[in-house]
């Protein structure tokens, strides 16, 4: 959508944030009263924040750098656990970030989607490579450092009921963050800090004192939305998040990130198996193949222009809402199994599947390049043209 491409909060920029950013530094201690965004929850509280965001920060800087990214997970064997081996689940993967814009993520099931969230969420310490969020090298932060860095990065996965504890009532599970950091202490401001969030997300306020089996899949995914901006964060990775529900109530929980997202100059990950969704709400798009990006662009010139032969084939099986167009399309089979990651194909990682495939493919890993305009793809025929 090209309505997405220009950063929704540009021109609300305040001049309180027009200082630079510092440098980043590994030594740096990464704290609360270090951060230059956030501020919001007090907008909360203060505010109608339908009408008056209070972030503090929105000038579309790099808010996340993450460089050569790897997660490989050992693989051990017997009584003294014996690494035998790694899986592969991202492999070197480098991307940007901007404040208040989506990158989505898409790829088949194992392609290292969610390792990525994870790392960069450092629910996982990578392997190797870099995580830089807000300048700060937040690649190996442990113990408090983490503990604050998580007030602004926060997660909502796909299965609502794993954040919902089903026995506590949903006020209680949204104000669990804020009561663990004593973000809001008086009863009185947490029971208004659950209204404004519930109404938010477009909930009726009297539902905080219900539970979470009392709601269809939609209205819990929007309580786990609630629980997550309670903790008044700047970043979210949304893992999946429409994956298991109806096609018109998918489209109504991406209407709310995408209003979230204006209204709070919130930036997303965007993790997804329906192209069509992750094209709606994202800015850039990557598409992932057994642990690496295969392909990187805007979002109008990934489905527009696609230009790896992976990215052709999911683009060509995803289907049309037009059912004529729909059947009159060629599709390309997908054959074949994704290799395992714990022993990828020398050479290409697609090599295996793609119906280019020459004896180059199977020896020489293309790199990923930019082929014009800021379009990544790694991939040798592309590259030469
Ligand atoms: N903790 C772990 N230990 C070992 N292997 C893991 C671990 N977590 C993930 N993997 C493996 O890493 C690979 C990537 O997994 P990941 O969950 O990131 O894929 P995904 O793209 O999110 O898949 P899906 O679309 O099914 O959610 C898979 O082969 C998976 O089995
Ligand atoms: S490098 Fe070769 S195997 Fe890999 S996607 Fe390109 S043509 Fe296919
Ligand atoms: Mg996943």
């Amino acid at each position: 959508m090209s309505d997405r491409r220009d950063n929704p909060n540009a021109d609300e920029r305040p001049d309180i944030d027009k200082k630079p950013t510092p440098a980043p530094s590994r030594d740096t201690p990464f704290t609360t009263a270090d951060m230059p965004i956030g501020g919001r929850l007090v907008g909360f509280l203060d505010d109608d924040i339908a009408k008056q965001p209070t972030v503090l920060r929105t000038d579309g800087y790099d808010i996340l750098v993450v460089k050569d990214l790897k997660m490989h997970f050992p693989v051990t064997k017997g009584l003294f656990k014996r690494v035998v081996g790694h899986v592969k689940a991202v492999d070197g993967v480098s991307f940007t970030i901007r404040q208040g814009e989506t990158l989505g993520i898409v790829g088949e099931s194992g392609s290292g989607k969610s390792t990525v969230g994870n790392c960069v969420m450092r629910n996982l310490t990578p392997t190797a490579g870099q995580i830089l969020f807000d300048n700060r090298d937040v690649t190996n932060i442990k113990g408090k450092e983490l503990g604050t860095f998580h007030k602004y990065l926060t997660m909502v996965t796909q299965d609502p009921f794993a954040s919902l504890d089903p026995r506590m009532r949903i006020e209680d599970s949204i104000l669990e963050g804020v009561r663990i950091n004593r973000l809001v202490t008086d009863p009185h401001e947490q029971a208004d800090l659950v209204t404004r969030l519930l109404v938010l997300v477009g909930l009726n306020p009297k539902f905080a004192e219900r539970y979470p089996h009392e709601f269809s899949g939609g209205q819990r995914q929007r309580i786990s939305i609630a629980r997550a901006l309670a903790l008044n964060p700047a970043f979210i990775v949304c893992d999946e998040i429409v994956s298991a529900l109806d096609v018109s109530i998918q489209a109504q929980i991406v209407g709310l990130m995408m209003r979230l997202q204006q209204q709070l100059g919130l930036t997303y990950i965007f993790i997804g198996h329906d192209l069509s969704v992750v094209r709606h709400i994202s800015n850039n798009v990557a598409v992932m193949y057994l642990g690496k990006f295969m392909e990187l662009t805007s979002s109008d010139e990934l489905y527009e222009k696609p230009l790896h032969p992976y990215t052709q084939a999911l683009i060509s099986a995803a289907p049309i809402p037009k059912p004529r167009v729909d059947r009159q399309r060629q599709r390309i089979l997908l054959e074949g199994e994704v290799p395992s990651p714990i022993n990828p194909p020398a050479g290409c990682n697609f090599c295996t599947r793609c119906r280019y495939a020459d004896e180059r493919c199977r020896t020489e890993e293309p790199a990923l390049r930019d082929v014009g305009g800021g379009h990544m793809v790694a991939c040798h025929r592309v590259a030469e043209g």
